[in-house]
């Protein structure tokens, strides 16, 4: 009952996802908006956020066109330079990986940190893609896209079209996040939960689908390098406030969550509550 869709969805009203503009330097006001809504929401729409809507469009089309395919094509498709796919999902990623390090800056500055700080972390990291393809179903009533969950990286830059589904937990509702193909969405994951010492919390996510459109969403995760000890950073613990988690290793956390994630539903996935200290 949980999981489905229609069950406790909030009134579209004044409880919506912040929108924040990302337009030029780097400045208190958007420092400040991006520290709230990461408090208050984990979640967050940036719109001009320096990513050419082309690029956003073309990455669309391209996603479109991959998911069109016969799958013996899909399966064929090499990530080379001469694959057009390739090409566009290159410059795609750099593009929205620039902006997720512009994103952190942000963020540590909203911690009263050094922007710069958590950029050594990164310096091997292996962010990824993910191309999200939902199907129109009929009995969209019934059926979820894509189950509740958290993010497990750092942050995520997600672009979707217009049909729109996803929705965030707020105070136990879920809140539709209204699409905006100009704009990207963002949240916090559970890496920034455990850095932050929980002043920022990941946010519970999900994707409905729609009954008549398929929808298509494209997902850049921010990740660390694999040796990185993910842990409550120093500047941000104290006697009164102590680490809320043990240390874990980053690349083993991920490597173990991979072999379950998907494939045995019913098992318990690692989770960073795993590494949390009891209160
Ligand atoms: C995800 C995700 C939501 C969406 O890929 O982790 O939450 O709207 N996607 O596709
Ligand atoms: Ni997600």
């Amino acid at each position: 009952m949980e999981n489905r869709p229609n069950v406790n969805v909030a009134a579209i009203g004044p409880e919506e996802v912040p929108v924040i503009d990302l337009s030029g330097d780097i400045d208190e006001r958007i420092v400040e908006e991006v520290g709230n809504a990461c408090k208050e929401w984990g979640f967050f729409q940036v719109i001009n956020h320096g990513v050419p809507l082309h690029l956003l469009e073309a990455m669309k089309e391209t996603s479109k066109e991959f998911f069109d395919q016969p799958m013996d094509e899909k399966k064929a498709a090499k990530r080379d330079e001469v694959n057009p796919v390739g090409v566009v999902c290159q410059e795609y990623a750099r593009e929205m990986e620039k902006l997720a390090f512009k994103l952190m800056e942000i963020i540590c500055l909203s911690l009263g940190l050094p922007g710069g700080r958590l950029k050594g972390y990164f310096e091997e990291q292996t962010s990824f893609l993910r191309i999200n393809h939902y199907p129109p179903c009929p009995f969209s009533d019934l059926t979820l896209g894509c189950g509740r969950h958290k993010d497990f990286d750092f942050l995520t830059v997600l672009a979707q079209d217009d049909v729109g589904g996803l929705e965030v937990k707020r105070n136990g509702k879920w809140v539709p996040v209204k699409p905006d193909p100009t704009a990207l969405i963002i949240n916090v994951g559970d890496i920034c939960q455990v850095w932050s010492n929980e002043r920022y919390k990941s946010a519970e996510h999900r994707a409905v689908v729609n009954g008549e459109k398929e929808r298509y969403s494209i997902a850049l995760f921010l990740v660390p390098s694999h040796h990185v000890m993910v842990k409550p950073l120093e500047e941000l613990v104290s006697e009164e406030d102590p680490p809320k988690y043990l240390p874990y290793n980053w690349g083993k956390f991920y490597a173990t969550r991979n072999r379950s994630d998907y494939k045995k539903q019913n098992v318990d996935n690692i989770q960073i509550h795993d590494f949390r200290v009891p209160n």
